[in-house]
């Protein structure tokens, strides 16, 4: 079997194209003897001998010392619908966040869908948003049959550009629905600017963004009102769960009666003789889910803290191989919470290896990847909504041609990034300096080998 020495010297002359070498020498580093010593070897998805063996940090964590006491306790209590601990954990959340209120609900998805509800997003309205999100987003601005208008993105960041924002913008326009992706923010500075001079209302998408900070305030609460998913593979997870964040009363008070069929805020779980002030549904959260939240938010701040600091390092060590350009986060960002680590994949600067390839490649390795989203702005299930009866009822003939809505809705840098994107998942972050290592030498690796990968895969 041939034998590879991947030392910095040789990975830099046979890797750097020319352009970037001068970068490279100057930053990236395989100093580790015990690196170089593994990095001897083939890559894995050749025969070679894995970089990684090691488990990744486990994901939800659960202790039972700190975490179980409260939790049986309340499931022996016999109270398992909404009551004092649901109330306990929104009074923890909000003020993490640093805001006035919070609602505990069944999902993200369903925080959204009570959030537009309650602000009057509905039929006939166009709401701005970003393709490159979770299904969950769309499926809100829809079910509350207002029109979803695709603002394309900032490839670098990940985020909805606000530059190709005010071109969107029509007589119908209410709202916008910046999500902050991946637990990376978007440019709030920009969107509220956008948002105050059209007198829009801003609802933000903070599902994956649990503790990320603009200028030192928590997203979520930057706009009307924030919605987050506790959903298991959250930062803050508690299995199904979601939540709304805003200081507006009136609308914390709507939300709360909407998501208890309609009852008036403060009522009773269960009193079934109970007055109606509006049209509800039930999407109350229960007691046990909430003591598992409790004991989860203990610890999300050092997390948090911790998928910073290992995202900073292991940005610093993949931004200079050839083909890599790891996210960027805007000016003001004070913190970025890294529910996905992403960087773009450059097959050119990788002798044309296929993503799928280089995914391959590197999860043969030992470490966990994907390649995230596929555009959402024009697929099936928009032909359905613009051609259900309800849409129909509302909008005039020419806003539910399915192919001129595509071509409006065009997002060619999304379309770019969705082919470029790589992630990896929030639970790697959680692991050593020495992990951060590890994958950078696994990309580093599959760098190297791009051109035999891609002739013997
Ligand atoms: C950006 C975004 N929005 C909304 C949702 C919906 O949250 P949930 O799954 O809790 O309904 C998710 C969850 O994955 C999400 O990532």
């Amino acid at each position: 079997m041939k034998k590879y020495s991947l030392t910095r010297r040789s990975f830099i002359s046979k890797t750097s194209l020319g352009i970037a070498g001068t970068a490279i020498a100057s930053n990236f580093s395989f100093a580790s003897p015990a690196n170089s010593l593994k990095s001897s070897k083939e890559p894995a998805i050749l025969g070679g001998s894995a970089i990684r063996e090691n488990d990744w940090p486990k994901w939800p964590i659960w202790n039972p010392e700190t975490d179980e006491k409260q939790l049986i306790n309340t499931i022996r209590k016999g109270i398992w619908s909404r009551n004092s601990i649901v109330t306990e954990f929104e009074n923890k959340w909000a003020k993490a966040l640093g805001a006035k209120r919070s609602l505990l609900t069944t999902n993200g998805t369903h925080a959204l869908i009570t959030t537009l509800k309650m602000l009057d997003i509905g039929p006939g309205d166009e709401v701005l948003t970003t393709p490159y999100t979770f299904i969950a987003t769309i499926d809100a601005i829809l079910l509350c049959n207002a029109m979803p208008v695709f603002v394309d993105v900032d490839p670098q960041t990940f985020q909805i550009d606000p530059a190709k924002m005010e071109e969107k913008i029509t007589s119908k326009t209410r709202a916008i629905l910046p999500v902050h992706i991946l637990g990376l923010p978007a440019d709030m500075g920009q969107i509220m600017d956008i948002a105050q001079k059209h007198n829009l209302i801003v609802v933000e998408d903070a599902c994956q963004a649990h503790f990320a900070e603009i200028k030192g305030k928590k997203v979520g609460t930057i706009g009307h009102a924030g919605c987050f998913s506790f959903q298991n593979s959250k930062n803050l997870s508690i299995g199904e769960g979601g939540a709304i964040v805003s200081d507006d009363d009136n609308f914390m008070d709507r939300a709360y009666s909407f998501h208890n069929f309609g009852r008036p805020y403060g009522s009773v779980v269960g009193d079934v003789a109970g007055h109606y002030v509006m049209v509800g549904t039930k999407c109350r959260s229960t007691e046990y889910q909430a003591a598992i939240g409790i004991a989860q938010l203990a610890r999300l701040e050092e997390q948090t803290e911790k998928r910073n600091k290992n995202a900073a390092y292991l940005k610093s060590q993949i931004k200079d191989i050839p083909g890599i350009l790891p996210y960027r986060l805007y000016k003001d960002v004070t913190r970025a919470t890294f529910h996905l680590f992403p960087f773009l994949y450059k097959k050119e600067q990788f002798q044309n290896l296929s993503r799928d390839k280089f995914l391959k490649a590197l999860k043969a390795e030992g470490i966990p990847c994907t390649s995230g989203y596929t555009p959402l702005n024009d697929m099936p299930y928009l032909e359905d909504a613009l051609s259900s009866r309800v849409f129909q009822a509302i909008y005039p003939k020419e806003k539910l041609d399915f192919n001129q809505y595509v071509e409006d809705n065009k997002c060619p840098a999304n379309d770019q990034l969705c082919k470029e994107a790589v992630w990896l998942p929030q639970s790697v972050l959680l692991g050593t300096k020495r992990d951060m290592d590890d994958i950078a030498e696994a990309v580093a690796k599959v760098q190297k080998y791009a051109g035999e990968i891609k002739r013997k895969s």
